[in-house]
């Protein structure tokens, strides 16, 4: 296990209120060390959805998801773990909306290696995700706690 684990997993275990600025930080060091194995790579897409894959699970804090997106790939909106969910994009970029918990309406917003990691709770509300580009993109998730059954609004 590296220190950028370590580290990260000591961040939930024992700083459960420490800022989200601290554990973007660890997550985004966690996902630079991240290496796309050609299994990853080779993924097809089932024809409109994404493909996504657990990398780890530390019980009872967090999964982590690799997710593959094929050009025009889209999430329908989703709520999140109750402790809500870091999004890392590896490269091109993803769309983003999202709803408020009154249905206001949708924020929209382009994710990128740049802007990431983002993250989103469901005291903030749902969202949508998708790739808006003609190539794969590639983007790393932590889910916290662990085994949290994705309910999609469509
Ligand atoms: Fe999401």
């Amino acid at each position: 296990m590296d220190s950028a684990e370590t580290e990260l997993i000591r961040w939930f275990q024992e700083n459960p209120k420490a800022s989200l600025g601290q554990v973007k930080k660890l997550f985004k060091t966690w996902c630079n060390a991240f290496v796309l194995e050609p299994n990853v790579l080779a993924w097809t897409s089932s024809g409109y959805s994404y493909e996504r894959s657990l990398v780890k699970r530390v019980e009872p804090f967090f999964d982590i998801l690799i997710l593959k997106w094929t050009p025009g790939a889209k999430a329908p909106y989703h709520d999140h773990a109750s402790r809500g969910c870091l999004q890392v994009v590896l490269n091109g970029k993803l769309h983003e909306k999202r709803l408020g918990v009154s249905g206001e309406p949708a924020i929209q917003s382009t994710l990128t290696p740049e802007t990431s990691p983002s993250f989103m709770n469901n005291s903030l509300g749902i969202h949508s995700i998708s790739n808006p580009t003609n190539t794969n993109v590639f983007s790393i998730h932590l889910y916290a706690p662990c085994k949290h059954q994705t309910k999609f609004f469509i």
